[in-house]
């Protein structure tokens, strides 16, 4: 059935409350398996759980033979609960606590990535308590690299990861402290690459940096985890990543000389957006429509508390997700140009800035399509103690 119809439905029979997310596990499968095929069977691919914790995502994404990539302790919890284990996952981010570094070892994480020299040390100095030898790999800030637009950048200052060019720092450490093993090296540049062409001539660059940090630090890699950046259509003028072409473009990575050293080496990527994103929609009731000095705007029951994403903070300038309107009523045969606003009392709570739909009416609602990912863990849930939005899936009665 037509999404809207879905929606129309569920929300007429009074059994889905409003604001709410839905999520099509469909979808994800349909957004794994796509990405699956264009990286080749050489890469396996880690679901970046910041995007979307949803139990139902997460078994879903395991019994497809998706590994894990967390950043805490509630999402390493949430993990386990969906049945992955610690040799499914891999923790990354820069500023991980002892205890974090702690639950890294005690839960046999496989791959805890290393983000600083002094993390390197006190992970160390666990491991050693703990008696375990523990993977690490290293996150690099490569000394260049491709932007969106294609162009090559001298890397800026980051506080994630470490330098290439101090990278090799690292190795008395690994020489001295036996309890843990350098098994590879972590990549993450940036979100929302759209331009296949472009994430692969990153990781082309990758390559060539492991063969000279092999070199440096005298070892031969179990693993390179190449990041991703797969982007997903947000706004006008965005296109869909082309897969058929990151598949060409991996095919031919996989057979250049770079490559071929690198022939035994795990090769992985991390992604949440593009795996979740298009899997959810946020879904709204109008309360209100009024006219204010000629401009029409309809005031809904959900906005900035549940979805932050769409309402624009993070953008530099505004832009509107994909919105469409399900009219509870009769199909209105007029369009009106409308912004769809927030029940808050905060200027920005604003979902859709003069948004051309049909003609809304108090009881219609407004769903923002590419939602599932950064909906609810990229939302200000406590602000003015509005209601957490629901969150429903196409297994939900
Ligand atoms: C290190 C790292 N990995 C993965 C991701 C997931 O990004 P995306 O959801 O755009 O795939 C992020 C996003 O911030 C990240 O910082």
């Amino acid at each position: 059935m037509e999404i809207s119809n879905f929606l129309k439905q569920k929300i007429s029979s009074q059994n889905w409350k409003t604001p709410f997310y839905y999520y099509d596990f469909n979808i994800v499968e349909k957004n794994f398996r796509d990405l699956e095929n264009s990286l080749s069977n050489r890469f396996k691919i880690f679901y970046s759980m910041k995007s979307n914790p949803h139990h139902g995502i997460l078994t879903k994404l395991k019994s497809l033979g998706c590994l894990l990539d967390i950043s805490s302790i509630g999402e390493l919890d949430r993990a386990l609960a969906a049945g992955f284990t610690g040799k499914e996952i891999s923790f990354v981010g820069p500023g991980k606590s002892q205890e974090e570094l702690i639950a890294c070892v005690t839960n046999n994480i496989e791959y805890t990535v290393i983000e600083s020299i002094q993390e390197l040390e006190s992970f160390a100095a666990i491991a050693k308590n703990y008696d375990k030898i523990k993977k690490v790999c290293l996150r690099i800030n490569p000394a260049t690299y491709y932007h969106p637009g294609g162009a090559a950048r001298n890397m800026s200052p980051v506080h994630f990861g470490i330098d290439e060019t101090e990278v090799l720092n690292a190795k008395v450490i690994f020489d001295k402290n036996k309890h843990i093993v350098l098994a590879g090296l972590h990549f993450y540049l940036q979100s929302q690459f759209l331009d296949a062409a472009v994430i692969v001539a990153n990781f082309k660059s990758f390559i060539s940096c492991a063969v000279k940090l092999e070199a440096g630090f005298n070892t031969k890699f179990e693993m390179i985890n190449f990041g991703g950046g797969f982007g997903i259509p947000y706004f006008q003028g965005q296109n869909k990543l082309d897969l058929s072409l990151l598949k060409d473009e991996i095919q031919a990575l996989l057979k250049s000389e770079e490559s071929s050293s690198l022939k035994d080496t795990l090769f992985f990527v991390e992604s949440g957006r593009f795996l979740s994103g298009p899997a959810g929609f946020f879904v709204t009731k109008v309360l209100y429509t009024k006219k204010s000095y000629g401009k029409n705007y309809a005031v809904c029951d959900g906005g900035i508390t549940q979805h932050q994403a769409a309402v624009g903070i993070g953008q530099i300038l505004r832009r509107n997700f994909p919105i469409r309107a399900v009219k509870m009523k009769e199909d209105s045969k007029t369009n009106e140009v409308v912004t769809i606003v927030g029940p808050s009392c905060y200027s920005i709570d604003i979902l859709g800035s003069d948004v051309e739909l049909p003609q809304l009416m108090p009881g219609d609602a407004v769903v923002i399509e590419q939602s599932g990912a950064y909906g609810p863990t990229f939302s200000p849930e406590n602000f003015l103690s509005r209601p957490k939005a629901n969150e429903y899936t196409n297994e939900s009665e």
